[in-house]
């Protein structure tokens, strides 16, 4: 048995939540940012990292306070020490160091991208390795073969933009505000998704990885050119949100018929809250014979329970020892470092 305080502050969500080895989530508070980036339309990294160093604190003591505990019931103090936004990942990894130091408990340098990889084992207690995980969200698009705690083998990524990268630009040029993916979402549900003619970059090409700039260009030519069609903005909401879907499974298929014998379909990170694309991806694994896994929506978007779990399933790890208080945060830190380059990504064949 053991609890992990988690603490996640890698782009526009401070976060931080108590997890118990028997999957439950005891206390947990996020601080959303979103007014505080929404003039910009974007995240600025230096207003998210003063709201995070102004917020985590409390936001900790709020989360100890409502579990009835202090930090010397915790058995470890995990945090986001990348990729991300670094301002923001340094102060969550400074304040977790001194947690961990003062409290004399380890630390326990979490990947954002291991949160997700995991979060759907938070959720659900039978899912087993190897599973086949598609990981969309704000920063990354990927297709990994998840076969242990720490065991990441990327089989496809996006050679320009990530997924939730393009739900967003998308509501930009609609004029959707920040953030993107649930508003583009929402207004689709009005519109007709044949209404526009819009490309599906890479389908059908041999290798599973994912493109999506040349769809959000086409995005932008269709709203300029809707004076001359006969649409809506909701059908072009509708229209990219089916293009999107359709790159996503045609990719993920791909993946599929390398055969690597997954226990199942998993779909983690912020886009996963989409529900016309976990629909789509549910489909396709009963397809394939496989169950498929999503994590409940609040586990899915930036939080902080992820982290602790993934610090739960490092604690349980033969052989487990903790971080040492000067690591250093890492703005990118790929899962899998021995993946290779892909061509088109700005590398040269
Ligand atoms: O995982 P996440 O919270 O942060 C990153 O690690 O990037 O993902 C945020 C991304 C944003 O691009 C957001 O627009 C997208 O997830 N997103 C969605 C939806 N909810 C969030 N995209 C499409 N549909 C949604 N319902
Ligand atoms: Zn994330």
């Amino acid at each position: 048995m053991g609890i992990v305080l988690g603490i996640e502050s890698s782009c526009d969500e401070t976060a931080a939540a108590l997890v118990d080895s028997g999957r439950r989530i005891l206390a947990q508070h996020i601080a959303s940012q979103d007014e505080a980036h929404r003039p910009y339309g974007g995240v600025v990294p230096e207003i998210a990292a003063r709201a995070h160093a102004e917020r985590l604190a409390p936001l900790i003591k709020a989360t100890l306070a409502d579990a009835g505990m202090t930090l010397g019931d915790v058995d470890a103090v995990a945090a986001t020490a990348g990729p991300g936004l670094i301002g923001g990942v340094m102060v969550g990894l400074v304040t977790a160091k001194a947690l961990a130091m003062a409290s004399d408990k380890p630390l326990i340098a979490i990947n954002h991208l291991e949160g997700h990889a995991l979060s759907p084992r938070l959720a659900d207690a039978s899912l087993a390795f190897p599973y086949l995980l598609l990981l969309v969200s704000g920063g990354h698009c990927q297709i990994l073969l998840v076969e242990g705690v720490g065991q990441y083998r990327r089989l496809a990524t996006t050679i320009d933009d990530a997924l939730g990268e393009a739900f967003d630009k998308t509501a930009k040029i609609l004029g959707l505000g920040y953030p993107g993916g649930p508003a583009v979402e929402r207004l689709a549900r009005q519109g007709d998704a044949k209404a526009v003619r819009l490309p599906r970059p890479l389908l059908g090409s041999a290798e599973p990885h994912f493109s999506f700039a040349g769809l959000k260009s086409a995005v932008l030519r269709a709203k300029q050119a809707m004076n001359e069609g006969n649409y809506t903005d909701a059908d072009l909401a509708a229209s990219f949100q089916q293009a999107a879907l359709d790159c996503v499974l045609d990719r993920t298929r791909k993946a599929l018929e390398l055969n690597h014998n997954p226990t199942a379909l998993v779909v983690a990170g912020g886009v996963a809250a989409n529900q016309v694309i976990r629909a789509g991806l549910e489909v396709l694994a009963a397809q394939n014979g496989l169950p498929f896994v999503a994590p409940p929506l609040a586990l899915c978007t930036d939080n902080a329970a992820m982290i602790a779990w993934a610090g739960i399933e490092r604690l349980g790890l033969a052989g487990f020892s903790p971080d040492p208080l000067d690591f250093v945060a890492r703005p990118r830190w790929p899962l899998d470092p021995d993946a290779a380059p892909v061509r088109g990504a700005g590398v040269k064949a």
